[in-house]
């Protein structure tokens, strides 16, 4: 007779687990449909929070966030088709170019504008704050993971664009370096592969 609280189709050796952080690495995915029902805002605090304790060389914490929902998205696309109407060289393709530019922040209902501000030490190198952003993104990306939503980098031209920056209220220093949207998936998340980290990796000693 099995013990109460055995289970008899346990494996005999369970496979060793994965540490929780390296699991939410490794599902975390890029989901780019989403549906629209709206995330509490404490869980886009969250993700918010997690960004800013990303590592960040000479505690200069470089990361600006602009949280966009609502009539805000709308706000921000009609500004982007202006811009991509601007560039369209084709009168006859300019409407075209803006209502497809005016869509993009429609696809979440958090459209979260990631940006720095580099410090104005000289001494501290643009790369580093650039870099201290990104792993706050990532960070926020994990913490989407771990809270159950889908989320997505997302740049395009247009993000880099000196308009979308004025828009966001930030300094003519600051670096747009995208937007991460959030939502609850409305897809599968898609298989990806990495390659071997062997062939990217050089061992010396
Ligand atoms: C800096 C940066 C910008 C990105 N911009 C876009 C984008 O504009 N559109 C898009 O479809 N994916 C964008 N992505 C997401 C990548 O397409 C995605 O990370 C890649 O396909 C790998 O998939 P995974 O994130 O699920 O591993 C961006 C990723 C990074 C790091």
């Amino acid at each position: 007779m099995p013990q109460a609280g055995l289970s008899l189709v346990e494996p005999i050796s369970a496979p060793p687990e994965r540490h929780p952080i390296l699991e939410a690495i490794h599902r975390r995915r890029s989901i780019g449909k989403v549906t629209a029902e709206v995330p509490e805002r404490s869980l886009i605090r969250q993700i918010l929070e997690a960004g800013t304790w990303a590592p960040n060389h000479h505690l200069t914490e470089p990361w600006r966030f602009v949280v966009l929902e609502g009539e805000a998205r709308f706000e921000l696309g009609k500004m982007m088709g202006a811009v991509a109407a601007n560039r369209e060289l084709d009168p006859e393709r300019k409407e075209a170019a803006a209502a497809k530019a005016a869509a993009k922040p429609l696809r979440a209902p958090y459209v979260i504008a990631v940006a720095v501000e580099p410090s104005l030490d000289p001494s501290v190198p643009e790369i580093e704050e650039v870099a201290a952003g990104a792993a706050a993104i990532q960070n926020m990306l994990l913490a989407a993971e771990a809270l159950g939503l889908a989320a997505m980098w997302r740049t395009g031209w247009i993000a880099f664009e000196p308009a979308v920056r004025e828009h966001l209220g930030l300094s003519t220093r600051a670096k747009v370096l995208g937007f991460v949207y959030v939502g609850f998936a409305a897809m599968v998340a898609p298989e990806r592969s990495r390659r071997d980290v062997d062939e990217l990796t050089t061992w010396r000693s």
